[in-house]
């Protein structure tokens, strides 16, 4: 029985919790509170197993100010007193607090809700709320930002047995807590449940310490700011784990399988490394399973999604089972895994549909896709039709009934539909780097479908989008519009938010020299919408938003329509008198039907869509894609963004550009909507450039000591140049093309590494093979290294090894960190030695060949490792540029007690304007 792994961690209906969790960005989704299960029935254990209980009472000090997203950085008012874990419950202690009636806050304690204790299981909701404050006369002051704080509560978890007990712990709404003192960033802010942290208790009492941090945008901004969070503890049962719920399959038309791509997470309950070595059906003998990406290695407690492929060539039933064989630790021994019964969905060729592909980074990724059924659409002359893609709010899931109905009353009209996820319901990174990559990914899959389905109706045209998005979605249609101007043929963001910092503004940070302020700023500019309305240049917008929406504020959208009038552009704006953040038919309005099918049926005018003059802004985000066809490959320097004005004459053959902190570009003539001209001058130089007629997109522009020139072949891409996937703040590590590896590289910092490890998983549903040094010679070989994906390295000391760029400006040399900076007024360049002290700590970006990235998470002790652990990229907003050294201050002061920070620039060299004290 040992040896087959049985019940885990349950399927776990999340919707009660959503709808409490998304009174802030999102669509109010009231899920009936009847659907909310119990998670795993005490009773399915037998009397012998461990009992856990979390106590009723827990020990709470708060509230402290926190600014939004700055608890990433740490500014926990508490460390400065050595931290909550060096505090007891104490009623006659009183502590320092912006938020304090008195300027003073005191211990309390609260009675969790819903606490339940069994048997292998037990669960509390903690409902915290401060109402001495009078938060109502800080908001008529701060704002929104006042309603978010901190707080820390205690309690304890106790295990009734005579053995260890290795428990799952969900910790919905926690972004960081402790476990008898240790230390994990992270948690599951978004109540994803995708990666517990596994651990093994021993019989007896545990201290649970609980960092609770509040969000407007995850909890709304009402007149009592309670912060709600959940922890659920779930006995792992067998050696390893595979839940079922998080299965993901394509579904079936007309008996066929629309994609091959599957995936489902599993988990290692054991403190040893697993390895699964192959996976087999059960059922159809036709239906073929095989491991995408085997064998593949799971480091102790480790949870990852397993990527697979289902080709079956049966015309009976396409339902089958499968299991895992896999190997712990050395042994060749093969063991069986639990099975699972797979069910596949039926739909109807006009129905909207599951599709899986795959994400870049290689993960499983789904849309929900409705082909241009409607026979009057096969008429269209050029047989393409363009892709409506629709972007769902925060906290939706694409295939939750919402989400896969929002557009049903546009489906007459004549496009593709697609519903992305973005990979997660929080759009990965609010439809950026990550999610938007899963857009791209999603239309690239359509032609998949084709195939997949036989289908003979009309075509698709790929390049042709109309983005509409609500909420979140609405903000990742303005991302689009700015980001990918060339793709977009129309679009309407509809109660979409213009940036994150402007939806909760970021007042009650810790303040920090304006020259430290400018890093950080700048590290945020790069989703800015309101800084990049320029790219719209020619694509038809029209606008909507309820005038009485208190989620997102109507006011985004008229402060956008009044930037577009400024850039002397302009977009169509509805206001909707007295309608809210939702209702039924949100994007399908009249206004907005009768908007997409007017744009659905320009194809063929779409190549006309560039005006005869416009301007184009580069932000340093590296996530620009091309207006008029120009691609912009290097900024001269990336703490500004880049300009460039066009102006198109004579015939519109020849354009003249003018630039500002461009390095290098290049045409890409195919995105061009417009007549491809024959010849460019560039900065009113008398020299005109032909553009070639074929492969203009190997000729690359280039300014060389305040001359253009124009260089053929891509020779220049090397090491030493900072391109493509690497461009943009510390997020460039986000756009890996395989799984990341993350390395452990010195003795003591696996725990680390693992975090890492849970967090891209929890946060982005990323996948990750975790390599330890202690391990490499036997079971985990570092050295089969043909893995294409990014890289974290996980270092203490002095075992960081050396860039493999040899003049990298940060590196480690007996007992310094080591920041190289050159001075740009005369020449040359000046060493900043660090010498290793408590808590210090860094976090980088270094290069890797082939357009990849590593990102070396460091410390000079455990302490500074950990501070910086929590820079690695997981939520929005948080502002992390391309390097950052800590010192121990940051446990309180956050962004404020940082050493250094700054960006690298195209030679990978810091760049300008860094803050290095
Ligand atoms: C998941 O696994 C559990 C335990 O084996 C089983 O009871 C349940 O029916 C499974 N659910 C699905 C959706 O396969
Ligand atoms: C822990 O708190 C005590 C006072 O309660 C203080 O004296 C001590 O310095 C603190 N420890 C640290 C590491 O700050
Ligand atoms: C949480 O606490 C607040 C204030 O004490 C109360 O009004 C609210 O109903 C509670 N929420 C839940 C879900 O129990
Ligand atoms: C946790 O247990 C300890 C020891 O029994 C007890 O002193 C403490 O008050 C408990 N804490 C809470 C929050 O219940
Ligand atoms: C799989 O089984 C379910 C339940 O029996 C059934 O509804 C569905 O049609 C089956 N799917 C396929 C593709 O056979
Ligand atoms: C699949 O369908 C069968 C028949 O309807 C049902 O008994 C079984 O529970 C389903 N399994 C899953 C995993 O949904
Ligand atoms: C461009 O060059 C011409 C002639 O060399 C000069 O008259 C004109 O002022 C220049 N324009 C700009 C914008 O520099």
């Amino acid at each position: 029985m040992w040896l087959l792994s049985s019940v885990y961690f349950a399927f776990i209906n999340v919707s009660l919790w959503l709808s409490w969790m998304h009174h802030g960005d999102e669509t109010k989704t009231h899920a009936p509170v009847e659907n909310m299960r119990p998670s795993l029935c005490p009773e399915l254990h037998n009397s012998d197993e461990s009992y856990l209980t979390l106590s009723r009472t827990w020990h709470v000090l708060g509230p402290f100010k926190s600014g939004t997203r700055e608890a990433t950085w740490g500014a926990d008012h508490l460390e400065r007193l050595g931290g909550f874990r060096n505090l007891s419950y104490d009623l006659g202690a009183r502590f320092n607090s912006a938020l304090g009636p008195d300027g003073y806050v005191r211990w309390s304690s609260i009675q969790v809700e819903e606490p339940v204790s069994g048997a292998g299981y037990a669960k509390a909701t903690i409902n915290l709320s401060f109402p001495e404050v009078d938060w109502a006369f800080l908001r008529s002051i701060y704002g929104w930002s006042a309603l978010q704080y901190q707080a820390w509560a205690r309690g304890n978890l106790t295990v009734i047995g005579t053995v260890p007990v290795t428990v799952g712990l969900f910790t919905d709404g926690v972004l960081e807590f402790r476990v008898d003192d240790e230390p994990y960033f992270g948690g599951d802010f978004y109540a994803y449940r995708r990666a517990p942290l596994i651990v093994s208790l021993a019989p007896g009492n545990h201290v649970l310490d609980i960092r609770l941090v509040r969000d407007v945008r995850a909890l709304g901004g009402p007149e009592q700011p309670t912060i709600k969070a959940r922890i659920e503890i779930i006995e792992a049962l067998g050696e390893v784990g595979i839940d079922n719920s998080t299965l993901l399959t394509a579904e079936v038309v007309e008996g066929r399988l629309l994609s091959p791509f599957a995936s489902i997470t599993f988990r290692n309950h054991l403190r040893s490394w697993v390895e699964i070595r192959e996976i087999q059906s059960f059922g159809p003998s036709e239906t073929h399973l095989s491991l995408l990406d085997g064998p593949l290695r799971l480091a102790p407690y480790q949870s990852r999604p397993i990527a697979f492929t289902v080709k079956s060539h049966g015309s009976s039933s396409l339902n089958f089972s499968f299991n895992f064989g896999y190997g712990v630790d050395y042994s060749t021994e093969t063991r069986i895994s639990q099975t699972v019964d797979v069910n596949l969905t039926e739909r109807e060729i006009n129905e909207a549909q599951k599709v899986t592909f795959l994400h870049p980074s290689g993960i499983v990724s789904y849309a929900i896709l409705r082909p241009p059924v409607n026979s009057s659409c096969h008429s269209e002359v050029n047989g393409k039709l363009p892709v409506l893609i629709g972007l769902h709010g925060a906290g939706l899931e694409a295939d939750s009934e919402l989400a896969r109905h929002m557009l049903d009353a546009a489906y007459g009209i004549c496009t593709w539909f697609i519903f992305p996820t973005g990979v997660t319901p929080w759009s990965g990174d609010d439809w950026h780097t990550w999610g938007s990559a899963d857009v791209l990914a999603a239309v690239a899959a359509i032609p998949n479908w084709i195939k997949a389905v036989g289908w003979n109706g009309p075509g698709v045209a790929l390049e042709d989008w109309l983005v509409s998005g609500h909420s979140n979605g609405g903000q990742g249609t303005w991302f689009f519009l700015t980001h990918q101007p060339d793709k977009v043929v129309a679009a309407a963001p509809v109660s979409g938010y213009s940036s994150i910092e402007n939806y909760v503004p970021f007042t009650m940070w810790h303040n920090a020299e304006p020259a430290l302020t400018a890093v950080l700023k700048t590290a945020r500019q790069s989703f800015k919408h309101e800084l990049l309305v320029s790219n719209i240049a020619g694509i038809p917008v029209l606008q909507q938003h309820g005038s009485a929406d208190d989620n997102v504020p109507a006011y985004h959208s008229r402060l956008m329509h009044e930037l577009i009038y400024e850039a002397g552009l302009s977009s169509e704006y509805h206001e909707l008198e007295g309608k809210g953040h939702w209702f039924d038919g949100v994007l399908t309005t009249d206004s907005l039907l009768s908007f997409y099918s007017r744009h659905a049926a320009i194809s063929n005018s779409a190549n006309k869509l560039l005006p005869l003059n416009f301007s184009i802004v580069v932000p340093a985000s590296g996530d620009m894609g091309s207006k008029g066809g120009i691609v912009v490959d290097q900024l001269e320097t990336p703490d500004r963004s880049g300009h460039i004005k066009v102006s198109r004459e004579d015939g519109e053959r020849v354009w003249r550009l003018s630039t500002g902190n461009i390095h290098r570009f290049h045409l890409s003539p195919a995105a061009i909507r417009a007549t491809i001209p024959s010849h460019i001058f560039i900065d009113n130089g008398t020299r005109s450039f032909a553009v070639p007629t074929e492969n203009a997109g190997l000729m690359w522009f280039v300014k060389t000591s305040g001359e253009w020139i124009a260089t053929r072949g891509d020779s220049w891409r090397s090491l030493d140049q900072r391109y493509g996937k690497q461009l943009g703040m510390m997020d460039a590590i986000l756009r890996t093309t395989a799984s990341f590896t993350v390395r452990a590289y010195s003795q003591g910092s696996d725990g680390v590494a693992s975090q890492i490890s849970r967090n891209t998983f929890q946060y982005f549903a990323a996948d990750s093979r975790v390599i330890s040094r202690c391990k490499e010679e036997s079971f985990a070989r570092a050295s089969d290294d043909h893995n294409t994906g990014n890289v974290i390295t996980v270092a203490l000391k002095d075992d960081l090894p050396r860039s493999e760029l040899a003049n990298f400006p940060i590196h480690v040399d007996s007992g310094n960190l080591v920041v190289r900076r050159p001075h740009l007024s005369r020449g040359g360049s000046s060493e900043h030695k660090y010498e290793f002290e408590p808590g210090l700590g860094a976090i980088f970006l270094r290069p890797l060949m082939n357009d990849r990235l590593e990102l070396v998470v460091w410390g000079a002790d455990l302490s500074g490792l950990q501070q910086a652990s929590r820079l690695v990229p997981m939520l929005t907003g948080v502002g992390q540029p391309d390097f950052v050294v800590l010192s121990d201050r940051c446990r309180w002061q956050g962004f404020a007690g940082v050493y250094a920070a700054g960006f690298f620039d195209r030679s990978w060299q810091v760049s300008g304007a860094p803050y290095v004290t």
